[in-house]
């Protein structure tokens, strides 16, 4: 070897291990990680990291509005919150003078019951509360207090904050990720005069909320003018009512029904399929088991931590955030999005309340495992645990659901997006994404997704699992016999 090169060589190692030694000196002498004679450093150090975003990230997902309370004060849901018996409240069109708790609760809104103080509790079941009372629901949103300096209020209904006003009444509503992506744990309930308080429960992050019918509550808003504007900003669409008026977005929004939500009409401004006629929501999907899955939404429209940017800044209606997508300047696809500059929204480091907020609301995402199966139960006879063996051959072999479905994600490692034409149906809401594919649906939880009603892909069109186990099987000519799908059926409840 050459000296030179000898040289070189020994003086990289030299260099190294000065930078290791200069590493470790820095790690000792920093005082947030004492030394710990049981475990390594830096092993210590990324635990505390990880609690840290854990905290930080379910703090966010749960409490944080992301200043969407801007939104809805603007549209003024509040007013119809409170109704008449508060300065300003309203009625609604429909006819309801403030949204009590029995109704909130029948439009699929959910009460955190471990938010709720013992005392509170025992009153609801000894039926000294009035659940037919809007006022009631306003004390429910400030049940823990309300802070001095925001009027933000700590209260117990999932997924929606009050601001309130000094003389106690609604100032504005805002809303966090746990609206939609949490629900609570039925406990079945039912008070002393046997009044059921269903909705009212532990929460469950991560589980999709699929009673929850946001269609109908945002149309209780008494000025939809705001989002009419947003949805005439790029001018007439083809195949869309233009201009579209405040009472048309009522009505439209109000065909969704429960757990569903259309995320793309703010970018592409299509209130209805022009095929069906209808308007075209998506299920809301579960917010669990995507750690290891590369695209998300069902059409694929980036990371985890992609959307939760695209979400805080552009369905929050919060201000203000950072968000760049140049995709969304494509005028012929994302119109509203394009005359609007909503893939270039900037902000200024001590203004910007979203990005902050990121990294800690992904790692807690990621770490929403999917729940266990209501259908496997330790007890299952040996004829259930064979038809879930055979489905699980019928699954891997026979119809090659897991050449997409590939286990133990249930998706593909690498670019999970598939044509509308591999699967079988139409392209629709692929068109409304910038890769035009659908993304191949993880399948884990899907056992207890299947006892919710909202049904599978991506707008619920397959209300069965038997019925898309059919639509495979006619699309990709499999022959499948009847006891084949049933077993395949019975395996897919069990993942
Ligand atoms: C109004 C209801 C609603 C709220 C509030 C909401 N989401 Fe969603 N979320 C949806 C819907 C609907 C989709 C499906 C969108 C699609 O696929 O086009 C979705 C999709 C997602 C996905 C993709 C899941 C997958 O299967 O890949 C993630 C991640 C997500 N939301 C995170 C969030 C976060 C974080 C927040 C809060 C900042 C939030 N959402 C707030 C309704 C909501
Ligand atoms: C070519 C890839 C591919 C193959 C093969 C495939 N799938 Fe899918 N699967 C997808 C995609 C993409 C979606 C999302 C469709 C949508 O949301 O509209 C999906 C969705 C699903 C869903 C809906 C999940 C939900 O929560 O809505 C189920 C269930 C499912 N597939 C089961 C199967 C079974 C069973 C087979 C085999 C018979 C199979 N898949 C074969 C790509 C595939």
């Amino acid at each position: 070897m050459p000296r030179t090169r000898a040289f070189a060589i020994l003086s990289l190692f030299t260099g190294l291990a000065l930078l290791l030694v200069g590493g470790s000196t820095l790690a000792l002498s920093d005082s947030r990680h004492p030394p710990d004679a049981n475990t390594n450093q830096r092993d210590a150090a990324i635990h505390e990291h990880a609690d840290d975003l854990m905290e930080q990230g379910r703090n966010t997902f749960r409490n944080d509005t992301f200043g969407s309370e801007g939104f809805f004060g603007a549209i003024g849901l509040h007013k119809a919150i409170e109704g008449t018996k508060f300065a300003g409240g309203v009625k609604t069109d429909l006819g309801l003078d403030g949204v009590s708790p029995a109704t909130a609760l029948a439009v699929g809104l959910k009460v955190d019951a471990e938010a709720l103080p013992a005392s509170l509790v025992t009153a609801v079941l000894n039926d000294q509360v009035d659940l037919t009372d809007p006022a009631t629901t306003l004390a429910l949103l400030k049940v823990n207090g309300v802070d001095p300096t925001t009027g933000e209020g700590n209260g117990a209904v999932v997924g929606v904050k009050g601001f309130f006003n000094s003389d106690g009444s609604l100032k504005s509503v805002g809303i966090t990720c746990g609206l939609c992506h949490s629900t609570v744990h039925n406990l079945g309930l039912k008070t002393a005069k046997g009044v059921a308080l269903d909705g009212i429960g532990p929460r469950l992050d991560g589980v999709p909320n699929r009673d929850l019918n946001v269609g109908l509550i945002v149309s209780l808003a008494p000025n939809l003018k705001p989002v009419a504007d947003l949805l005439n900003s790029a001018g007439p669409q083809p195949g869309q009512p233009s201009p579209i008026t405040a009472d048309a977005v009522r009505g439209a929004i109000r065909t969704w029904g429960p757990g569903k939500f259309d995320a793309e009409v703010f970018m592409d401004g299509k209130v209805i399929n022009p095929a069906t006629g209808k308007t075209a929501p998506t299920l809301i999907p579960p917010a669990y088991g995507l750690a290891g899955v590369n695209m998300h939404t069902f059409t694929g429209w980036g990371s985890v931590t992609y959307w939760n940017a695209f979400v805080g800044n552009l369905e929050m209606h919060g201000q203000p955030g950072t968000f760049f997508d140049p995709r969304l300047d494509q005028k012929d696809k994302f119109p509203i999005a394009a005359v609007n500059n909503f893939g270039h929204i900037s902000s200024t480091p001590d203004k910007d309340r979203i990005t902050d907020k990121l990294a800690a609301l992904h790692f807690y995402q990621l770490s929403l495992p999917a729940p266990a199966s209501p259908f496997v139960i330790p007890t299952d006879s040996q004829a259930v645990k064979d038809a879930r063996s055979r489905g699980r051959a019928v699954f891997e072999d026979v119809a090659k659901c897991a050449a997409c479905h590939v286990p133990p994600l249930f998706t593909e490692p690498g670019w999970n997006m598939h044509l509308p034409s591999e699967i079988g149906i139409d392209s629709f809401q692929a068109d409304r994404s910038p890769d035009g594919r659908y993304r191949t649906t993880p399948l884990g939880g899907l056992g207890s997704r299947a006892q919710q009603q909202g049904g599978f892909y991506h707008d619920g069109r397959f209300a069965t699992l038997t019925e898309v186990v059919n639509h495979y099987n006619d699309f990709q000519r499999l022959n499948l016999s009847d006891q084949q799908k049933s077993d395949l059926v019975e395996y897919l409840k069990s993942l």
